[in-house]
């Protein structure tokens, strides 16, 4: 059969992965998403109530279950959500071997089935995932993509106006690094409107936005006590696969696997990047001062120690 139109699927139908495919499919940024999830029962009735949500919106997306993992053969972009969430009292990192193991299976699947796809990962512990489908997969590291670090600036970019008061939709905050503790949010990249963060805020309370913006996912689970944000974590994943589909070449912090940048091999971890149809179309190495490389390295190094946990427990062999 011919195919028509940009194909998505999502695998992973829970909160994350239902919340991308409702946005694709209202925004009609793809002809067909594809919802894949173990709970295949639960996936259908969200795929009926998103088509016909479709359908009152006067979308043409259609919105549907692939039961089999053939199902997303075709795919343009894959968005990896399978896993289980992070509850109170969780660590991103205790999610580690329960998600690295779903991703080997939903990966593999991928490399089957839609072998031309660009992955976007999401599960958690993110740059640890992302790794593990690079691995997992083989496929270049262009086309495998991390979804934090957009989520990580909207989530400071939202704090700092929390302190200022105005600016809304004109704060352009940064945040590098993984997605984990150890992220590095880079007040002196921010901004509002161009203007410079450290003419606007106190050194305090740049510090309390930055100590905020490194447990802005923890805040949340706090809050909703059963699970973890899934509006901006779904509404940051869309934008990228938005950016792949329609080859915008915007330039956005992701997750990828490092080859030299910043002096770092073998490892993933979130750096400004130009995303479009083929992926990392490039990858930028910003010059940062040893405060800002130092804090850096200690996000990198956490990422590395759980590779190496992966590792010695003979994961990737
Ligand atoms: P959720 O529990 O609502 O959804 C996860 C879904 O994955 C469930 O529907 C489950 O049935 C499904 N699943 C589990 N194993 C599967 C398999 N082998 N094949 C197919 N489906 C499978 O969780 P939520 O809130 O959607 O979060 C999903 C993941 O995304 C978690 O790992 C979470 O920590 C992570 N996350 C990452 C963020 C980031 O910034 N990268 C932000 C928010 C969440
Ligand atoms: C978040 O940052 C749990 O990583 C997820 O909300």
């Amino acid at each position: 059969m011919p195919k028509k139109g940009k194909k998505v699927t999502v695998i992973g139908a829970g909160n994350v992965g239902a919340t991308v495919a409702y946005i694709l499919a209202m925004n009609g940024a793809c002809h067909h998403v594809v919802l894949r999830d173990r709970n295949i029962e639960v996936a259908k009735g969200k795929a009926l109530d998103m088509s016909q949500a479709a359908n009152a919106a006067r979308m043409h997306t259609i919105v549907s279950v692939a039961e089999e993992a053939e199902g997303m053969s075709g795919s343009d972009v894959v968005v990896i959500t399978a896993g289980s969430p992070r509850l109170p009292g969780m660590s991103r990192d205790d999610l580690l071997m329960i998600n690295a193991e779903i991703t080997k299976e939903v990966v593999l699947d991928v490399k089957k089935y839609a072998p031309d796809a660009i992955i976007i990962m999401v599960s958690n512990p993110l740059d640890v995932m992302t790794y593990v489908a690079q691995k997992v997969s083989g496929f270049p590291r262009e086309r495998i993509i991390g979804m934090a670090g957009i989520l990580d600036s909207a989530r400071m970019a939202h704090f700092i106006h929390e302190k200022i008061g105005y600016g809304a939709g004109q704060i352009r905050a940064s945040v590098m690094g993984g997605h984990g503790d150890d992220m590095v949010p880079l007040p002196k990249f921010s901004t509002v409107a161009g203007v410079p963060l450290s003419d606007l805020l106190s050194d305090d309370e740049i510090t309390e936005i930055v100590e905020r913006t490194k447990h802005g996912g923890a805040e949340i689970v706090g809050y909703l006590k059963t699970g973890s944000a899934y509006y901006a974590p779904a509404k940051s994943t869309a934008i990228m696969v938005e950016a792949i589909l329609k080859d915008t070449k915007q330039i956005h912090p992701c997750a990828v696997l490092l080859d030299g940048e910043y002096g770092y091999n073998d490892v993933v971890t979130g750096v400004p990047l130009v995303l479009g149809a083929a992926g990392v179309e490039k990858i930028f190495a910003v010059t940062l001062n040893d405060e800002q490389t130092v804090k850096f390295s200690k996000s990198v190094a956490s990422v590395t120690s759980m590779i190496d946990v992966l590792k010695n427990k003979n994961f990737f062999n």
